[in-house]
């Protein structure tokens, strides 16, 4: 068994990285584990226009520490009247990265999103024609759609239809939570991928419910029975080119979590490769990170894989069970537990 694993820098295809203060202790978090991140773009307000991204990008490249090298992979947060000029420029011109669908109040600041997917058909048919990403959350948003099967829902109603309105769009299904997803994605042409996220791989519902309500385990899409977290396993460790890794590290204050109403979100980012490697390793497919981790996220956005490595090692690590964030307790993913990889650096 190998107690060292090298490879080139990962980066992660979907992440939040919130603004202000937050945003500037957050950073780091990242930036000392990845070269690149999708920014998603659900700030308030959301980022919606290509002048706006610049500036957050601008914002963010501030928050990164000295001698670090770090590129922020910016989107553009789609609503109902998302002006497509402003958005093939902005990705002409290396500001957008990817543009986000958003149902309408799917998720975190997500009102301002899209209140029915055909509505931006037109978007669409641009981001297909000027070859843009497509991030989607995928989960439908009608009350009488059962929270679990919101995934499932968005696939056969609206997913679908995307993909075979607009063949050569470039698709993200991203932090996939149903082996219905896995199958989808499949089954689809090679401009389908998904991210998955370290929570959806290690935790099920009953980590949200059972013993108490678990707050700290509630993220957007909910984590599903197990079943499909053993679908998820499976799909992320296969080797295959449309799985690549995506935190959607979502910080949200502890207080904020632990409420009546508490904020969808997982803090994952401080100990996201440990995270993931350890599934890798349980797996039995430790040969098979590099591609999830570093590889098929590239390959799929067209863009260049890093040169530099980072080096993990078979330790174990503390978690804390809670870390500082603007002189406020912010809960990270595993808190309080032990992971079996040391991030070397
Ligand atoms: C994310 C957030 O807090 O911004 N929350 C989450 O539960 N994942 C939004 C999202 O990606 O759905
Ligand atoms: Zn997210």
């Amino acid at each position: 068994m190998s107690e060292r694993l090298t490879i080139r820098r990962p980066d992660d295809w979907h992440l939040h990285f919130r603004d202000g203060d937050v945003m500037r202790e957050v950073v780091p978090y990242t930036a000392r584990q990845f070269a690149r991140a999708i920014v998603m773009p659900n700030l308030t307000p959301p980022v919606t226009t290509a002048a706006l991204a610049a500036a957050y990008r601008e914002r963010i490249l501030a928050a990164v520490p000295e001698g670090g090298v770090f590129t922020p992979l910016m989107t553009c947060y789609l609503t109902d009247s998302t002006d497509a000029d402003d958005l093939a420029r902005g990705a002409a011109e290396g500001v957008f990265t990817a543009a986000k669908l958003y149902p309408a109040n799917a998720t975190t600041n997500s009102a301002a999103g899209v209140s029915n997917v055909e509505k931006i058909y037109p978007v669409l048919a641009r981001m297909e024609a000027e070859d843009i990403v497509l991030c989607i959350h995928g989960e439908v948003t009608d009350h009488h759609v059962d929270v679990f099967d919101r995934e499932k829902e968005f696939i056969d109603r609206h997913l679908r239809r995307i993909v075979e309105s607009f063949p050569k769009l470039r698709v993200v299904f991203e932090h996939i939570t149903t082996s219905d997803a896995v199958d989808f994605v499949l089954e689809a042409g090679p401009q389908v991928g998904a991210t998955i996220t370290p929570q959806h791989l290690h935790i099920n519902r009953n980590a949200m419910l059972v013993g108490g309500i678990q707050p700290h385990n509630y993220c957007l899409p909910v984590a599903k029975r197990e079943s499909h977290r053993l679908a998820l396993r499976k799909a992320a460790t296969s080797g295959s080119p449309k799985f690549f890794l995506g935190t959607d590290s979502a910080p949200h204050l502890k207080k904020d979590k632990e409420s009546a109403c508490g904020c969808a979100g997982i803090f994952g980012a401080p100990h996201a490769l440990e995270s993931y490697l350890t599934v890798f390793d349980e797996e039995g497919a430790l040969d098979r990170f590099e591609g999830f981790a570093s590889l098929h996220g590239p390959a799929f956005y067209k863009l260049p894989v890093n040169e530099d490595t980072v080096t993990l090692e078979r330790a174990e690590v503390a978690v804390p069970p809670v870390l500082a964030v603007t002189g406020e307790a912010i809960v990270p993913f595993h808190a309080g537990t032990t992971l079996g990889w040391r991030f070397v650096g």
